[in-house]
């Protein structure tokens, strides 16, 4: 049922509606892994000097596939595109956005929370397989070292380090090299409480208007760290059988 609220790419549905280019780039990532951030810092990077991004306009300049397919028919190539499919050969070039599971796990938690058909604890929502498009692990595990990544960021990189962070994005996408003012500016337009604001402002598209009468505030708390608040130490235990290896490998325990 909540697959319908938030469910993962069919790629191959898709592709039936969608041609994919050689050289098209799909940033892709597990939901709440901060693909939005990027896709804002992207259309920054991307706009014209006096426009300014929200939560409409961005999803011209990164639209996500299946969702947005009208507006990718009439996207410019080289195209950027949005996508939480697992592993799909089909991608010519992939950027991979990976956060730290516990964090993505409480963000999704909060951010279906009016969609639940009842008022379900953190610990159960984290164990019901029903809950999920899919699990983290399973999700990053299909991606990484996979042939079509060019790049894998994390979440924490960027918090910590944008600037670096946004110039190996700006580096692989952008033949024209750009100047550190619009990068300044991209990363500034962007920023945790600017976003926050724009939403407020300017509010952000819908699928359908049940879901928006549902919204929840969509920039919520950003940061990294925020799950030790949420996990009890069994839950900890149970993330950790499922996907220590993949942990350690990102360095998350
Ligand atoms: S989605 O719905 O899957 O596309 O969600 P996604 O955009 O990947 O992730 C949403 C989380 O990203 C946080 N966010 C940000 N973090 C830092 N800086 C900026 N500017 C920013 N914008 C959005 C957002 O708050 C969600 O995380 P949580 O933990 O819920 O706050």
């Amino acid at each position: 049922m909540l697959k319908k609220v938030y469910s993962l790419v069919a790629p191959n549905k898709i592709k039936h509606n969608l041609i994919i280019y050689p050289d098209d780039t799909f940033l892709v990532s597990y939901p709440k892994s901060g693909n939005t951030w990027v896709r804002f810092i992207l259309a920054n990077l991307m706009k014209a000097d006096d426009e300014v991004i929200d939560f409409h306009s961005a999803i011209r300049y990164v639209p996500e596939i299946g969702t947005h397919n009208d507006i990718l028919i009439n996207t410019p190539r080289p195209r950027i595109i949005k996508s939480h499919s697992m592993y799909d050969k089909t991608y010519p070039k992939v950027i991979y956005l990976v956060r730290d599971p516990r964090d993505t796990y409480v963000s999704y938690y909060y951010y279906l929370k009016k969609s639940l058909p009842v008022d379900i604890s953190f610990s159960e929502f984290l164990r019901k397989p029903d809950m999920h498009p899919s699990r983290w692990h399973s999700h990053v595990e299909s991606w990484l070292d996979k042939p079509n990544i060019s790049l894998v960021i994390k979440y924490e990189d960027l918090l910590l380090n944008t600037h670096q962070e946004v110039c190996k994005i700006a580096n692989l996408l952008f033949k024209k090299q750009l100047s550190e003012e619009k990068i300044k500016l991209a990363i500034q337009a962007s920023s945790f409480e600017g976003m926050k604001k724009i939403e407020q402002e300017k509010g952000r598209p819908f699928k359908t208007e049940d879901a928006a009468a549902k919204a929840t505030t969509f920039v919520r708390k950003g940061g990294k760290g925020d799950w030790a608040n949420y996990f009890s130490r069994e839950d900890e235990e149970f993330l950790k059988a499922e996907a220590e290896h993949i942990l350690r490998c990102l360095n998350y325990v």
